[in-house]
């Protein structure tokens, strides 16, 4: 038999992208339901955005020191000269789409939910690609806490009816224009003294993104911050009190939380709370989802001042841990509830018109096309985990009849065809 693998090899997929195949794109389809609930339940409508944008959009808002714009943005020009980017994230473009649509004039707080693919040239790895997807939540017009902690709330609620149930919430207060640069400042002298023992980024970043270097990964960078100035010791009194007020939403809406001073993430937007969850199933790179408050971007992308919030979940991420949840998931829908199994050719048109019947009544009907034999259908209902298999051979029709094996329990019997759906109606309930 020729390889037709070794013949295809030549057309592989583009490093760092991912096909999302059947068995996958079940759980996919499970998972962005539970999302779309969980959206309309806390009052989020949909918002969808273009794949590509000016390249200014992001490097405005996400920042020019962080590396989403210096290092890994796919930025190209289009045939009038435009520089524009594939979307590195969302939220940048949706305070763009906000701002451009008029969405302030909307009571508020307008709440907004995103589904879509973004682009990032990054190093691949574990959880990590260069083409991913994100479910995003963004919440514009309140500075109150306890639209951060209504927020976060939303982000538990999700992951708890997924079935997660070992998740950190990290939790760390950035200050905001007031407090933060005579911190950075102090941060700046410190990293100073420390330079030889910082890797090379963050060598690099001691001026121009000195925050950053607390939440390096590089375990050399982490021993030589033991002892920098911790931020929420140069809070200002209203991030303090904003941080303080947030911890006791929290603790009353039963989320148990780890504050954790070396939380900063990776974009320039961020101000007061920024949070991540996080999953140790998924090693180091093992941020689930991410967010903060950006309360300056909509004015400065040229909208009024309005404050707002929002968090990203990665889904390649959390479509991985999905899989490895002891509990079954919806895979059945890729299983017929019926195959049907002919004797020969002769029984096709039956077969059409029984497996059309079925469908119309919403049970998922596979036919053994090729009319291979009765056997050799029960073993290809048997490989698709079929719940049933159908036997028509020239003695059921001369009867009219149809032999229905249950394949979990192992009976068979034959009824009158006419009786087929009534029979599986009845046993509905034991079919998923
Ligand atoms: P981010 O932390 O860059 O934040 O991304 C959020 C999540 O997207 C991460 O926690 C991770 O699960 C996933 N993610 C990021 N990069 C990749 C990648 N290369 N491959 C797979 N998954 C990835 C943002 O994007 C912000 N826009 C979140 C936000 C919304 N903040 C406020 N509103």
């Amino acid at each position: 038999m020729r390889d037709f693998t070794i013949l295809s090899m030549k057309y592989t997929k583009s490093i760092g992208t991912r096909d999302i195949l059947p068995e996958e794109a079940v759980i996919w389809e499970y998972a962005l339901s539970v999302l779309r609930e969980a959206s309309s339940l806390y009052g989020y409508g949909e918002i969808r955005t273009p794949a590509f944008e000016n390249a200014e959009v992001f490097i405005h808002s996400v920042g020019d020191t962080s590396d989403i714009v210096t290092k890994e943005m796919y930025l190209f020009q289009d045939k009038s000269e435009r520089q524009l980017v594939l979307k590195p994230e969302g939220t940048a473009s949706i305070v763009r789409a906000y701002v451009e649509n008029h969405y302030h004039v909307k009571p508020k707080p307008v709440k907004l939910y995103y589904i879509d693919t973004f682009h990032r040239y990054e190093r691949p790895q574990k959880g990590r690609y260069r083409e991913f997807h994100q479910y995003g939540a963004e919440l514009f017009g309140s500075q109150e806490p306890s639209s951060d902690a209504e927020l976060i709330e939303l982000c538990i609620f999700i992951l708890k009816k997924l079935g997660f149930q070992h998740l950190v919430l990290d939790l760390n207060s950035i200050g905001c224009k007031i407090c933060r640069p005579p911190f950075r400042e102090k941060l700046i002298a410190f990293l100073r003294s420390k330079v030889q023992q910082l890797c090379k980024d963050c060598s690099e970043r001691i001026e121009k993104n000195p925050l950053r270097v607390l939440d390096c990964k590089n375990p050399i960078c982490q021993a030589a911050i033991v002892g920098a100035p911790c931020m929420e010791e140069h809070l200002c009194e209203d991030c303090k009190a904003h941080y303080s007020e947030l911890q006791k939403y929290l603790d009353h809406l039963q989320i148990s939380y780890r504050k954790n001073p070396l939380l900063v993430r990776g974009l320039d937007y961020y101000q007061r709370t920024v949070f991540e969850v996080l999953s140790s199933d998924l090693g180091s790179q093992s941020a689930l989802l991410g967010g903060g408050r950006y309360d300056e971007l909509v004015e400065s992308m040229g909208g009024p001042a309005t404050p707002a919030i929002g968090f990203a979940m990665g889904l390649e991420r959390l479509i991985m841990l999905l899989q490895q949840l002891p509990d079954p998931l919806p895979l059945q829908s890729l299983h017929p509830h019926c195959f049907i199994a002919i004797e020969s050719s002769q029984q096709l048109t039956l077969a059409l018109q029984i497996a059309s019947l079925l469908r119309q009544n919403r049970y998922r009907t596979e036919i053994d096309l090729e009319a291979k034999g009765i056997k050799k259908g029960l073993e290809i209902a048997i490989k698709k985990n079929a719940s049933f298999a159908l036997m028509l051979g020239s003695q059921e029709i001369s009867l009219d009849q149809v032999t229905i094996k249950d394949l979990a329990q192992r009976t068979q019997e034959s009824i009158p065809l006419k009786e087929l759906l009534p029979y599986l109606n009845q046993r509905g309930g034991t079919i998923e």
